[in-house]
Parts: C-alpha cells; sequence; structure tokens
C-alpha cells in the first residue's frame, strides 16, 4: 500500500524485520546504533536485575535509553512493553512487578519472539510472555493494562497516530506510560522519508 509518507508500507515492514532478524540471530554483526548488555549497562539499568537476563536476550538488547529512569514499576503491576524485541526490558520489568504483576512483551519480528520466550524459560520467570503482533493494532482488550514501556519502536513505525490510540485504549485510566525513543526536532524531508535505511536503523 502506498501512502503520504512515500513509502510502500509492506516494504518497509519486511526491511524491519530484516534488520532485527539479523540484530536478534547475529547480534556481534555490527549495525549503526548500539546494542547489547554493556550498552544497558550504560544506560545504568539495574545491574541486579540485569544479571538475570540471559545472554541471548541482553546480547540483542537495542533500546535507545532507558524506560525505567522515568520510574520503577511496581509489584502487582500489568505491563505492555510494546516492541519488546528479545526480551531485555521485558525480563527486567518481570522481576520488578513480582509478585503478582504481569509482563506481556510484543513484537512483529518472530526471531526477536523467539528469542525472548527462550530467555523466559531459562531464567525461570513465569510471570512474562511474548507474542507476535504488531504495534498499530494490539491484540488486547481495553484497559488491561496498568503500564505500558517501550524502548526503540515507534519511531520505526509509519502511524504513530493508531500506535498511541492503542497505547491509550490498552491502558486503564490513570495507567502511565514508560517510552524510550528517538524523537526529530524538525520535519524530514521527503527524499529522507523514502530512504528505508533511514527508517530501519
Ligand atoms: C530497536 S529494536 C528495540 C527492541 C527492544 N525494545 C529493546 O530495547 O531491545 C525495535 C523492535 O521493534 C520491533 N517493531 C518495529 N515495528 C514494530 C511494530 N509495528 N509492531 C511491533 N514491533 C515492532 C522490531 O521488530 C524490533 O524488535
Amino acid at each position: 500500500m502506498a501512502v503520504e509518507l512515500g513509502i510502500d508500507i509492506e516494504t518497509l515492514r519486511s526491511e524491519i524485520r530484516k534488520t532485527y532478524a539479523r540484530v536478534s540471530d547475529e547480534p556481534e554483526s555490527g549495525f549503526i546504533f548500539p546494542t547489547g548488555r554493556a550498552w544497558a549497562l550504560d544506560l545504568d539499568y539495574p545491574r541486579e536485575l540485569l544479571d538475570r537476563v540471559p545472554d541471548r536476550s541482553a546480547a540483542s538488547f537495542a533500546g535507545v535509553a532507558n524506560p525505567f529512569a522515568l520510574g520503577a514499576l511496581e509489584p502487582g503491576e500489568a505491563v505492555l512493553d510494546l516492541g519488546a524485541g528479545a526480551g531485555t526490558d521485558s525480563l527486567v520489568a518481570a522481576q520488578m512487578v513480582a509478585p503478582g504483576g504481569r509482563v506481556t512483551g510484543i513484537d512483529m519480528t518472530p526471531e526477536m519472539v523467539a528469542r525472548a520466550q527462550a530467555s523466559a524459560l531459562e531464567a525461570g520467570l513465569d510471570n512474562v510472555e511474548f507474542l507476535s503482533g504488531d504495534a498499530e493494532s494490539l491484540p488486547f482488550e481495553d484497559e488491561r493494562f496498568d503500564v505500558v514501556i517501550s524502548n526503540g519502536v515507534i519511531d520505526l513505525v509509519p502511524d504513530k497516530d493508531a500506535v498511541f490510540s492503542e497505547v491509550f485504549r490498552v491502558l486503564r485510566p490513570g495507567g502511565r506510560i514508560q517510552i524510550a525513543d528517538v524523537t526529530i526536532q524538525s520535519p524530514v524531508s521527503e527524499e529522507g522519508r523514502r530512504k528505508i535505511d533511514l527508517w530501519t536503523g
């Protein structure tokens, strides 16, 4: 489908999946953005919680900042991690919300979802689940979550209004969003918007 962004949305989605399948399966191969456990430590993730995140997930961490810097999550909270990737943030969140809380991570790249699921098993965290799905159309009922976290994802999504509308639909009244993302201060040129590499990075 061609949209006013000047790019084909299915091509864009496919290129994003390809990039993040590589972040999942070949984390050492080098990207234009920082990745890995050392990067999460640089961002001040709590070391004792990060220690429980298996290497297979931490190595593919590709967040842009630390959503927990906006506040710790509380025991008992229901959390959605939008674009969970290999699951580092979800696995950290699962420890914060225990006992009684639950984390759901959703991502559109199957390799990432598989990696996150394997890590939850390895870490013995049974209050976290990972699903395949699209941030523009969430498979959850209204008002299901107390908190939505997300890290480095919404910048990749063409229809940002759709994402925020879905986030507010699935949050309970008075719920919180703790989002780390890339923002720009001036409009991107039409030519820039057509460059898929600028989107996927
Ligand atoms: C930069 S990575 C960040 C992953 C994870 N949040 C982290 O911090 O490691 C971006 C992730 O967003 C996912 N993603 C991009 N667009 C998406 C969409 N429309 N719906 C769901 N996931 C999406 C990608 O598959 C990728 O795993």
